[in-house]
């Protein structure tokens, strides 16, 4: 056997390993060659009769088809084993599947929900619009003058074109009536944006769920009781509520509502600052001068309407004390709800 011969056989037999098609055929092509009576061991005996000037040449040249071959199989039967080609190469089919956990509805979607069908139940349907607004829509059809501190550029976000960011759901009122006779029943909740500074309390990005209801004879009676009932669903059977008046432009009167405690009960507590009464949303009576914008006839029709903010009421629910929690999508976090 010439050096050339054996440089001729290392080639074919990593040639025959490369193509080795499954874990059986690699190991034909081990015992073929590295096995105690295969190949290589023969070669090894042809060392005596090779002249002394080859011998160191020819032994290292065996010697590295030996390693070369031994290491090629190895890698590649791991990657026959990993990617479970042969159902005998280390792929066990009785071994338990890796439990992938559930994930969860994050708490905002959850409270969401909940509060549009405590109104659906009554209903309301939902209405959506875009978080894109025009400044008619979000102030001036809503009775909320150029000249009202809610529109200056340090509350709101403008955009170049002279859009604005909507900065509460209000404006789905607007756009809801423009294109529907009344009566109206509507439920919208949706994202708003506002210039404020992030802290445990603020964002520039919450949510909001805004109602109307317009109809004959609407009245603030009709408002309480639409509320105490809500208020009932989402608390418990013994939560009071009380409206204090308030302003708002677009509703005449205005009205801020408070629910009892949660926490206790009304007695007075840390969470409610001895109060006994927690701020949950706005509402009143909306203003005839919305009403005369969208091009309805204050004179036939009365209506109500409320907007809540969805994270206040998430964060009083759950007892939670940074607002930013709600946006980390921290794991640890949302799986708790
Ligand atoms: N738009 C108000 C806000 O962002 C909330 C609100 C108050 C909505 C009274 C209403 C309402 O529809 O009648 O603070």
């Amino acid at each position: 056997m010439t050096l050339q011969d054996l440089i001729d056989m290392k080639a074919a037999a990593l040639e025959k390993a490369r193509n080795a098609e499954n874990a059986e055929a690699l190991e034909g092509v081990r015992i073929e060659y590295l096995a105690r009576k295969g190949l290589l061991p023969k070669v090894m005996q042809e060392l005596k009769n090779v002249s002394p000037e080859e011998k160191p040449m020819f032994g290292k040249t065996v010697n590295d088809f030996k390693n070369e071959l031994a290491e090629r199989i190895k890698t590649k039967q791991a990657e026959f084993a990993a990617s479970g080609t042969s159902a005998g190469a280390g792929f066990d089919l009785t071994q338990p599947g890796q439990w992938q956990g559930l994930g969860t509805r994050h708490p905002i979607t959850q409270i969401t929900d909940r509060i549009t069908r405590i109104f659906q139940t009554l209903g309301f349907t939902v209405a959506d619009g875009p978080d894109i607004e025009t400044v008619w829509n979000n102030f001036d059809a809503l009775n909320t003058p150029a000249d009202h501190p809610s529109r200056d550029e340090q509350d709101t976000f403008y955009l170049n074109n002279g859009d604005l960011m909507r900065c509460h759901t209000s404006p789905v009122q607007v756009r809801y009536m423009m294109e529907h006779k009344p009566p109206v029943r509507i439920i919208s909740p949706g994202r708003c944006y506002r210039r404020d500074t992030p802290d445990a309390t603020h964002s520039a990005n919450f949510h909001q769920v805004e109602g109307l209801y317009v109809d004959e004879n609407v009245s603030l009676a009709d408002l309480k009781g639409t509320l105490s009932y809500f208020a009932r669903e989402l608390m418990g059977p013994n939560v009071k509520i009380r409206f204090r008046p308030h302003f708002f432009p677009f509703t005449e009167p205005s009205v801020e509502v408070d629910f009892t405690c949660h926490v206790c009960n009304g007695k007075g507590c840390r969470v409610c600052k001895n109060s006994g009464w927690i701020e949950i949303l706005g509402a009143g009576m909306v203003d005839p001068n919305v009403f005369q914008s969208v091009g309805y006839d204050s004179s036939k029709v009365t209506g109500f309407a409320f907007g809540m903010g969805i994270e206040r009421i998430t964060m009083i629910l759950y007892g939670i004390h940074d607002i930013r929690n709600l946006y980390e999508n921290d794991v640890r976090f949302l799986s708790q709800f």
